[in-house]
């Protein structure tokens, strides 16, 4: 008898469930009469996308995960230059004689000169903007940039590195200024892995070679 009360124990769920006779709760069957709406799916990778990677970086911190993202994405990677170099002396950012200060609290037409040696700037459906954020906004030169190349109607994907400041100031004023761009939304990438940075761009809709 023992033996047969074990035996029941381990025979019953397989028995419960083939039979179907197992009690579902009744809030349980209440929702599966409900219409549930699925989550939204992650955009789906361009698969033949022409991705342009682009940076400006002052001390090499969002050039070097520039340089990661076009490895992982097989971007085409491009460092915006201006035309004068910024000096070390704009490091000390509260210093308010320098000229970082006084681009990004002059007027917001101030465009500083850059080089502008991008070529076929037209042939790219995505680009990878990055840059680091001055005084909580991007850096001047960005808008030399966009007013150079406009990328109207292409999608465009902002990143940062920062001390601490995240992106949505800057990333709203750029989303502003360039309304003709689709832009996605885009993050701060300081310090994140390999693995990392790929799964950030998956998540942006960009296909990971
Ligand atoms: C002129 C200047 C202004 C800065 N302003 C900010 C700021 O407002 N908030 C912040 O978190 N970091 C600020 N930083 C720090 C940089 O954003 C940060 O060090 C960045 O990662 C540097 O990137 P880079 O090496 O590519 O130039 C500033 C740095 C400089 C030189």
């Amino acid at each position: 008898m023992k033996h047969f009360t074990h035996l029941l124990y381990l025979i019953l769920p397989f028995l419960t469930v083939f039979c179907g006779c197992e009690k579902e709760p009744v809030t349980d069957r209440q929702d599966t009469q409900q219409q549930v709406t699925p989550p939204p799916a992650p955009p789906a990778p361009s698969q033949d996308a022409k991705v342009l990677v682009v940076s400006f970086s002052f001390t090499g911190t969002t050039k070097s995960i520039a340089t990661t993202l076009a490895e992982l994405s097989g971007g085409t990677l491009y460092s915006i230059e201006p035309e004068t170099t910024y000096g070390s002396e704009n490091n000390t950012y509260y210093d308010q004689n320098t000229r970082a200060y006084q681009e990004q609290y002059g007027p917001a037409s101030v465009r500083p000169a850059i080089k502008k040696t991008l070529d076929n700037a037209g042939d790219y459906d995505v680009i990878l903007l990055g840059f680091p954020i001055w005084y909580g906004k991007a850096p001047r030169v960005i808008f030399t940039f966009l007013d150079a190349y406009p990328f109207k109607g292409k999608t465009v994907v902002p990143f940062i590195t920062s001390g601490s400041t995240g992106i949505s100031s800057a990333a709203a004023e750029l989303k502003s200024a360039y309304a003709g761009i689709t832009w996605k939304n885009g993050d701060r990438l300081n310090g994140k892995t390999r693995e990392q940075l790929k799964s950030w761009l998956e998540s942006s809709g960009i296909k990971v070679k």
